[in-house]
């Protein structure tokens, strides 16, 4: 391993750390009296691990322009809850019908369906809560108000819940490769985008450095989602934690259903290629981290 590859992974593994602990620790405020079992699932939907690269993203993102990266932390958590409430609903009976999750039964195997569907929903709920903790940290209430608006759009129903509406009738209609990519950019890439614009806003980021971001966050974005697609066809079930062929009992149509697997990974190859150069020429200060983040994307296997 070069010396720059190991000191990525040890800047991994510390901000996953890191990440974790403030989930585990700080997410519910104190004296706040949860329903039990409610609270239960939540917990244990949001601690079963995970890559946590959202949070992870809006961290680098924040440090890449030599921002505050402690108010980032609530902000990072909170794309955090949002994405485990999108992968709860996710698995559901009526949406994809998986029985398995980072590595554990899901939500509604161990909790019933609708104390899974509640789960979710107290999830997504908190995570705006969470963004007004950035504004305790020192992040100006302008820019938390443009987190809030950012969020609203990139995870709701013009967003990721538009997309999931959209794979969800896709199963049947979708027949080319734009129709599917607008799903795509929509179920997965939005909510990378609002993690990555999110640190750039809590670091003061201007319109130009913001659209670098966009265009960065799509294009890993994309990436992300057809990686998903090919994994979910080659990967590895331990690796995973999450059952593989789960697109095909679904019907679904994805990137190497359409293009084939080669292509598909191509296309994997050309979006962070495009991501990469988007970030280096958008004179941030410290772009690295996002470009290592990227190109470790490219070739994650779970
Ligand atoms: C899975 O996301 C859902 C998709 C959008 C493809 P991740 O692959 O980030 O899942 P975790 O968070 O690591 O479990
Ligand atoms: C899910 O895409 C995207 C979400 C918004 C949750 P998938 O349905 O392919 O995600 P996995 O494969 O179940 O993680
Ligand atoms: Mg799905
Ligand atoms: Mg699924
Ligand atoms: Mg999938």
């Amino acid at each position: 391993m070069t010396e720059k590859a190991k000191s990525f992974t040890q800047y991994l593994a510390e901000q996953t750390s890191r990440v974790e602990t403030h989930l585990a620790a700080s997410v519910w405020p104190k004296g706040w009296d949860l329903h039990p079992k409610l609270k239960d699932a939540m917990t244990y939907s949001l601690l079963a691990g995970g890559k946590r690269m959202r949070p992870v993203l809006t961290l680098a993102a924040a440090e890449a322009l030599g921002g505050n990266v402690e108010a980032a932390m609530p902000v990072a958590c909170a794309v955090e809850l949002v994405h485990t409430y999108s992968l709860v609903h996710d698995d559901l009976p009526a949406m994809d019908n998986d029985d398995y999750r980072r590595g554990r039964l899901t939500n509604h195997k161990v909790f019933g369906e609708a104390m899974a569907i509640l789960a979710g929903d107290g999830l997504l709920t908190h995570a705006f809560h969470l963004i007004t903790e950035a504004g305790k940290l020192g992040a100006p209430a302008d820019v938390c108000l443009s987190i809030v608006e950012d969020l609203s759009r990139l995870a709701g129903p013009l967003g990721m819940v538009g997309g999931q509406a959209a794979d969800m009738e896709g199963e049947q209609g979708v027949t080319d490769v734009e129709g599917l990519q607008a799903i795509h950019t929509h179920k997965t890439g939005d909510l990378i985008v609002f993690s990555l614009l999110a640190g750039g806003r809590i670091a003061g980021a201007t319109e130009r450095q913001l659209e670098a971001l966009k265009t960065f966050g799509y294009s890993i974005g994309l990436a992300f989602q057809i990686q998903d697609d090919i994994l979910d066809l080659t990967g590895d079930e331990g690796k995973l934690g999450k059952p593989v062929k789960s697109d095909e009992r679904q019907h679904k149509v994805t990137y190497p259903y359409l293009l084939g697997l080669e292509a598909s990974r191509e296309r994997v190859t050309e979006l962070t290629e495009r991501a990469i150069r988007a970030v280096s020429e958008a004179g941030f200060s410290q772009p690295d981290r996002l470009i290592e983040l990227a190109q470790y994307l490219m070739n994650r296997d779970h």
